[in-house]
This record gives structure tokens, C-alpha cells and sequence, in this order.
């Protein structure tokens, strides 16, 4: 059995269902952000399910999680992503990241002891204008934080890794 379509049998009919049968490969975005969204990841298991229902190959669905930075095939629960394309760094988004992560004790790019989360730098995310600013990745959603100031971020960053501890998904 699938255990892709077992988890989640309403859902992966009802984006089967949106393409004809020779188009089944179409289905293959909306099925991994499907098996994503619940432990952060996408695993070889989901990549070969999602394979059985659209017909695809394995490789032909790793190279799809390979390419697009909105999957990940490995990596923590959390990732916190900091603009610091040009007109947020002309808003202080390189210092604003260096403070950050110096009050995390991390490095970019590295996750955090705990697992739970990453801090990485990103380009444009559309909130010029209200930078510095970040989204957050992880349990299936996609969150914005704008306007933000070290201190702001860093209690966001904490409740983050509370809920992590806790096992806690909304
Ligand atoms: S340059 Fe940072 S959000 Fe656009």
C-alpha cells in the first residue's frame, strides 16, 4: 500500500483528480509539498510513492526535489529564511543577520544544535519595503515576519524551538 495515499487518501485523489490520466506527472508538485508538510521533508519513501501515482521514476521525482529550494529532502524542522537582496540590505538586512545569528549562536547555513531549526539567507520575498525581513518554512505553512527588529526575530526563533521541543504541529 501507498502509505502516502494512506495518510492522506482525500488529498491525493483530489489532486490526482485535478489532471487527465495521460497528465498524471502534472500531479508530481502538489504531491510533495503534500508529503512535505508534515515532518518538514521529503523522503526517498515519499519521492517513490509519489513516483507510483504519477507514473514517474524515482530519479525523475529527486531531480524535481533537487532543483526547486522550496523542497528539501533533508534538513530541520524549521528554516528561517532572511532577505538580504539589495533593497533590504540597504535597510540593514546584513547586520540584522549577523546580529541575529549571533544571538542564536549559529552560523548561516548551519542547523541549530537542537535540530530544530536553520537560519539562511535568501533573495527578494517580495516585502522590500518592510525589511529587514523573513519567512519561516516548516509544518506545512509558509509565514511572514516584516518590520522586524533583532529582538523581534530572536523571540520568534524561541517559540520555534519551543514548539520543536514540544513535538507540537499545527
Ligand atoms: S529585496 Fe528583500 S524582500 Fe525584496
Amino acid at each position: 500500500m501507498n502509505a502516502l495515499l494512506e495518510r492522506y487518501p482525500d488529498e491525493v485523489k483530489a489532486i490526482l483528480a485535478r489532471y487527465p490520466q495521460e497528465q498524471k506527472r502534472s500531479a508530481v508538485m502538489p504531491l510533495l509539498y503534500l508529503a512535505q508538510r508534515e515532518r518538514g521533508v521529503i523522503t526517498v519513501k515519499d519521492m517513490a510513492e509519489i513516483g507510483e501515482l504519477t507514473g514517474m521514476e524515482i530519479t525523475e521525482v529527486g531531480s524535481i526535489v533537487g532543483f526547486y529550494t522550496l523542497y528539501h529532502d533533508s534538513g530541520p524542522r524549521f528554516r528561517v529564511q532572511v532577505c538580504t537582496d539589495l533593497p533590504c540590505a540597504l535597510r540593514g538586512a546584513d547586520e540584522f543577520l549577523k546580529r541575529l545569528c549571533e544571538n542564536i549562536g549559529v552560523r548561516v547555513g548551519e542547523p541549530t544544535a537542537d535540530g530544530s531549526l536553520v537560519i539562511e539567507e535568501v533573495t527578494c520575498l517580495a516585502g522590500c519595503h518592510h525589511a529587514p525581513m523573513f519567512q519561516v518554512q516548516g509544518d506545512g505553512e509558509i509565514t511572514y515576519h516584516e518590520d522586524q527588529t533583532v529582538e523581534s526575530a530572536t523571540e520568534t526563533i524561541a517559540e520555534l524551538r519551543r514548539r520543536a521541543a514540544g513535538g507540537q504541529h499545527e
